[in-house]
Order: structure tokens, then sequence, then C-alpha cells
């Protein structure tokens, strides 16, 4: 059952003409209010920049969405060191009074649903239905992570006899949240708001390619209230100003969500010790995967096929989340690489504005260069079964499948992330598994079987950290599917579980003689 007492908030459910007209004019406010400038907001001001770059629309690459101030090194250090004034009363708020923030926070959101939607459309080019599962999924965090630190914050009583034993958490301190661009507003919201629930100062450095959306969550967090200096948004290049505030002795914490080549290189640099530094810096790295779906002779193909569509081109391939490699056993592989071509083909690409898209862009030039040379690989490699036609007026890549791929193929082995799929044929169960845990990847997986011998041996032996049984293996859902992987996919607990606010806190116990 789920976790008592907590109530997701709901999708928008566009069955409803009221809803679905209701999101078309949020749409179109959006789009009269496109180009605008994004500023970076520290100690409480939104502050000029030298730098500023466009956000485009991977839908309509002529279209900037925004214009975005990218802060330079000076500005990262004056974002810390207000991070560090703004702690001494931070850390001394009582976790109810930062709870109530998050949830008028949540509230904020719901309010402005549609329009939220609406910019996740334009800036990182998501079907509105996606987008609005990705708004329902931050409001979540924002309730969610606040009954969690109300819970926390009862601490633990030990006491005996003559001596009072009480153990409870106090923050980190400076915490830098470094989020990617394919959850642009639920998990760079989801890892905000739980490093500021549990009392650290917090800088939130989005993905370049996602601004726009960071500084709606930014405008959100100061109508909801949350003090100057306590929360900061501190957009820049990863590479350089995101490198530096990684590297500063004054971070005690980093949560950052992306691929794994940044992931291990934030891992590495967070555990040099720097001069003056007299912590070791916490980091939570979320990174990649290589998510396979294994379907079984006895798997109902009609469910299999939808599932499998869905988990690899959902969002254009490019969840985490996001199947890439499809694994069949033998006796029903031919049948369902010929239903999931045929099905794939029906699906239709292009621009997200459009009701009636289920697979839009991809995220820039540089993914879609980068995909294109994946598929040319793949071509070497194994059997073209689909590439599909894809719009040229922005950054599409039609759906495209390989059958007959092995294990040692590269599109069996690195993450795309991308509308690319490896459909892979296998002789038994066992291989099934044995291909599925064969690469450096466990995040998700897959199983459509109805055999309860399969089921249970899935079970105990598919490494992944979130595994779906007869369903589609992407869309977790807060405190009902808490998501993340382990191996090369990352390092830390789950967002959305009742482990993940630990990570954000210190532990102390204090034992009085009485
Ligand atoms: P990315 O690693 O390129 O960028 C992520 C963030 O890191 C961005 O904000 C970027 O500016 C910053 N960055 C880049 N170089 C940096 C450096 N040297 N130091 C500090 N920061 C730096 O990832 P992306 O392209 O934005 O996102 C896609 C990746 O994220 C995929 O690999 C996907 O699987 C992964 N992802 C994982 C999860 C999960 O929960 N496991 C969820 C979403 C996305
Ligand atoms: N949490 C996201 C999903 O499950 C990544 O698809």
């Amino acid at each position: 059952a789920q976790k008592e007492g907590f109530v997701n908030a709901p999708d928008t459910d566009y069955s409803r003409e009221v809803l679905r007209e209701k999101a078309q004019q949020a749409l179109v406010k959006v789009k009269d209010s496109l180009g605008k400038t994004y500023l970076p907001l520290i100690n409480g001001e939104y502050v000029q920049t030298d730098v500023i770059i466009d956000s485009l629309n991977p839908s309509k690459s002529s279209e900037v969405v925004g214009q975005i101030g990218l802060i330079s090194i000076e500005q990262a250090e004056q974002a810390l060191n207000a991070a560090k004034e703004a702690f001494k009363d931070w850390k001394k708020t009582p976790a109810t009074e930062r709870a109530r923030i998050l949830r008028k926070a949540g509230d904020l959101m719901e309010e402005r649903r549609h329009e939220l939607s609406a910019w996740i459309c334009v800036e990182v080019g998501k079907i509105l239905q996606q987008a609005d599962a990705e708004v329902s999924e931050a409001i979540d965090f924002c309730r969610y992570y606040a009954d969690e630190m109300e819970r926390l914050d009862k601490g633990y009583n030990y006491d005996v006899a003559g001596e009072t034993n009480r153990y409870h958490y106090q923050p980190r301190g400076i915490a830098l949240v470094i989020s990617p661009w394919n959850f642009p507003f639920a998990i760079a919201t989801g890892m905000t708001v739980a490093a500021l629930v549990t009392g650290n100062c917090t800088l939130l450095k989005p993905a370049e390619t996602s601004t726009v959306i960071a500084a709606k969550i930014a405008e959100i967090l100061v109508d909801a209230g949350i003090p100057k200096g306590v929360f900061q948004l501190v957009p820049g290049k990863g590479s350089k100003v995101g490198a530096y505030m990684v590297n500063h002795p004054d971070v005690h914490l980093i949560a950052f969500t992306g691929s794994r080549e940044v992931g291990c290189r934030i891992y590495a640099d967070a555990a040099i010790l720097q001069p003056g530094q007299k912590h070791l810096k916490r980091v939570i790295a979320e990174m990649g995967g290589k998510n396979a779906i294994i379907v079984d002779e006895s798997a109902d193909l009609d469910q299999a096929v939808a599932g499998a569509v869905f988990s690899a081109f959902g969002y254009t391939g490019q969840k985490c989340s996001a199947a890439s490699r499809i694994i069949v056993l033998d006796p029903v592989y031919d049948a369902f690489l010929e239903r999931f071509v045929d099905a794939t083909k029906s699906l239709n690409v292009g621009p997200t504005d459009e009701p009636s898209t289920q697979v839009g862009p991809v995220i820039d030039a540089t993914a879609q260069k980068r995909i294109l040379e994946y598929i040319e690989t793949a071509k070497q490699e194994s059997t073209l079964a689909l590439a599909m036609e894809a719009p040229d007026n922005g950054f599409y890549v039609g759906p495209t499948i390989f059958g007959d791929v092995l294990p040692n193929h590269t599109i069996a082995q690195e993450e795309i992330f991308g509308p690319v799929v490896a459909v892979m044929r296998v002789k038994n169960f066992d291989e099934a598994l044995e291909v599925a845990n064969g690469t450096d990847y466990a995040l998700t997986g897959g199983l459509y079987s109805r055999s309860p011998e399969h089921i249970e041996q899935a079970q105990k032996e598919f490494e992944v950290g979130n595994l779906y049984i007869n369903r589609t293996i992407t869309g977790a859902i807060v405190a009902r599917q808490p998501f993340g992987g382990f191996k090369l996919s990352g390092v830390g607990s789950k967002a959305g579980g009742p482990d993940y606010l630990l990570q954000f806190l210190e532990p102390r116990h204090i034992s009085e003689n009485i």
C-alpha cells in the first residue's frame, strides 16, 4: 500500500475539455512571453551578468525561449558568502517553518500548473501530458519532504533511568544542487527543496538548456517566503562555474543528477580536501542508465509492445529511466520485433506544442549529432529495423529500432539518451537476465511475463534500483516508487523515499547524566 497519509498531486485529466482549454491558453500566454531575460538570484537580488546565452525551443530551433544570465566566478563567490551568512539564521529556523515554506511552494506550483507545463513544453521539448506529470512530481517532492522533515525532526529518545539519550539531526551547511535538463522542473525542485527543508542554504545550478524553468522555481520559492541567501539561483557553465563551486571549501554537500561522466568527475573532485576545508563533502550523484525490458515467451505481447513503446520513446528516449534495450526470448522474438516496429510507426513525431505529437525533438544540436552518430555505428554492427522520418526545423531524431543487437555492441552498452532502441534475442530466461545485468548501470528494468517462476527470479536477480513487472518502466511516483539506481547509475538513497533526507543531515547524539 502507498505510504500512509501521503496523497500524491493528481495529473491533469486532459480528457476534460475545460482543462485542455486552460492548458492551451497557458501555452499561448507563455509563447507571448518568450525571449525575456532571466538573471541569477544572489542574496535576494536578481543580478546583471557579463555573459548572456539564448535558451532555444528544441521543437523550433529559431525560437528563443529566454535569455539566460550566466554567473562569473566572482558572483559564485558572492553567492557562497551570502549562503554562509544566511546559514546562521536558517539552521535555527524551526523545521515546521521550513516545511511550511515547502508546502506553500507546492501550493503555488499547483496554482501555476498549466503555465509551468507550458514552459517545460517549450524550453525542453516535452509534450504537455508529460510536462504536467513533472509538475505533479515537483509538488509531491515539496509536500513529501515537508512531511518527512517533520518526522525526522522528532529525533529519537533512548533515555534510561538517570540518563537522557537524545538522537537528533542538524543541517550540514551549504548545499550545491546541480541539475539536468531532462526533468528540469521535478528533479531540480526535488533536490533543492530536500536541501532547504533540512536546513541547508542552497545554491541551484541548473543545466544551461533549462534555465528558464529553473528561474520559475526561484520565483516560486521567493513567493513562498524563502529568506534571502537561503536559496540562490546560480546559472552558469557546468565545466567552469559548476566545477568551481564543487571544488569550493565552503560547500558541504553536492546533490547532482546528470551524466555518468560528470557525476564521476564531481565525486572525485569533491573528495579532495581544499585548503581551509574542515569537513568531508557529502556527494549524492544520480547518473545514467542502460535500462532493459525482458519479454519472455509467456508475456502478453499486447501489453509488452505498448509498454516497450512508451518506455522507449516517451520524451524521445531522454529519461534516465527509459528503455533502451528490449531483450526478447527466442520463441517470441520475431513476433515481438514485428509488432514493436509496427506500433512505433504509428507514433506522431513533431513539435511538442501540437496536441497530436507523441514524440518531440531531442534537447539540442549536440545531442542530435551524438545520437545520429550512434545510429551510424549501430548500422555497422546490427540490423536496422526502423528509422522514422522527423521534421527538420528543430532538433529532431526519428524513433529508430535495431534488431539482432549483441551484448557487446556499442548501442547495447552505452547510454544514448535518445529515441534509439536495441532489440536483442536470447535463448532462455537465465541468458536474458545475464544480458540485462551485463552493463555498467543499474537504474530501471522491466519484465513482461506471466510465469511466476520468472517473476520471482527477476525479483531476486535483476540488478536494478527500480524493477517494474508487467508495466512501463518510467514515471516513478513520489512515496510510491522511490527512485534511484546503483552500480554506475549513482550513489545515494532514493529520491521520493524515506531515506532521502538523511543524506542532507548530520546526526548527533547527546547523553546527559541527570
Ligand atoms: P550533464 O552531466 O551533462 O549535466 C548535468 C549538470 O551538470 C548540468 O547542470 C551541467 O551544467 C553540470 N555540469 C557539467 N559539467 C560539470 C562539472 N565539471 N562540474 C559541475 N557541474 C557540471 O547531464 P544532462 O545532459 O543535463 O542530463 C542527462 C543525464 O542525466 C543522463 O545521463 C541521464 O541518465 C542522467 N539523469 C539521471 C537521473 C537519475 O535519477 N539517475 C535523472 C535524470 C537524468
Ligand atoms: N523519476 C523519473 C522516472 O521514473 C526519472 O521516469
